[in-house]
């Protein structure tokens, strides 16, 4: 069996394309535009990138953007002054504070002081903390997550009653993804760096989301045939055949992996284009709740 390709390229097309109408939408009616201010703090180059490919994004989208760049040794003070600053700006409906930031900044305090109705990252304690209660509604829902649950419903994958595995447990991806899946009534079993068995794990899962940053950790024949794969990793492969020594590659051995799953994220092109495309969208609804 070959596993049908979930493209993210194409499903995050179509998020971006119903957040420029929205956007459009937005400026015709309420003269609105909805802004969007990153924090970057020092020089990691991946970091640097990430936060570049936001921007030039939301120029696409015709979302107004600021980029703020931090000494890696700035203070505590000085980066929650620019987040305070921030949310006293009505130009900016989203903050979004690239993590991770140099060790000697207290993040949770950083994070903390996001004004909820900005917190376009879903990382504020109180979002984060609404998203784990019954009952309970986040003003955001984190951007990976969000991109991999939106992957899965769009490829008609039955999310209720499902056997899922989420292989990491980080703040960013495995804690708010094995949420949302639990919200969906799905059984959900958390795996990470100290499960001693991963493969027997694997083995009864329907869902897999491998978000744990170790190249190729899981492998085709670990998974249940007809499995729905979403591959949260991109790490850099050697691959002395490349004009750049390496290639990216995901936690999931693709060749094996697509034998054996029913439906699997390619890695280029499965989750990363959605992370941002739900970045758009909540630095959208961070805009429209803005004025409604
Ligand atoms: N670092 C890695 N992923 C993310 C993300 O989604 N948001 C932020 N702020 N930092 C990140």
């Amino acid at each position: 069996m070959t596993a049908k390709l979930i493209d993210g390229k194409q499903i995050a097309a179509e998020v971006r394309a119903d957040v420029a109408d929205r956007v459009a939408k937005l400026k015709a009616e309420h003269g609105v535009t909805p802004g969007l201010a990153t924090v970057l703090v020092g020089e990691d180059p991946a970091s640097a990138a990430y936060v570049r490919s936001k921007q030039r994004m939301c120029e696409k989208l015709g979302i107004h953007s600021v980029g703020h760049k931090l000494e890696a040794t700035a203070s505590q003070e000085e980066v929650e002054k620019l987040v305070s600053d921030l949310n006293a700006d009505p130009a900016i409906h989203g903050i979004l504070v690239q993590l991770p930031l140099p060790k000697h900044l207290d993040e949770e305090a950083i994070l903390n002081k996001i004004d909820l109705a900005k917190d376009v990252d879903g990382f504020h304690p109180i979002n984060i903390g609404r998203l784990t209660m019954k009952g309970r509604e986040p003003l955001f829902i984190p951007c990976t997550p969000h991109g991999c649950i939106y992957l899965l419903e769009a490829s008609g994958v039955e999310i209720s009653g499902a056997e899922a595995v989420v292989v990491g447990r980080s703040n960013i991806v495995g804690l708010p993804v094995a949420m949302l899946l639990q919200e969906r009534n799905a059984t959900v079993t958390i795996c990470h760096s100290r499960t001693r068995d991963l493969a027997s794990h694997l083995k009864r899962a329907d869902i897999v989301i491998a978000a744990v940053g170790v190249t190729e950790i899981v492998k085709g024949d670990m998974l249940k045939p007809g499995a729905a794969v979403i591959d949260v990793g991109i790490n850099r492969k050697d691959d002395p055949t490349t004009e750049r020594g390496y290639r990216l590659v995901g936690d999931v051995e693709f060749e094996s992996a697509q034998e054996v799953a029913g439906a699997i994220t390619p890695v280029p092109g499965g989750v990363g284009p959605m992370t941002i495309a739900m970045l758009m969208l909540n630095t959208l609804r961070g805009a429209e709740m803005s004025v409604s």
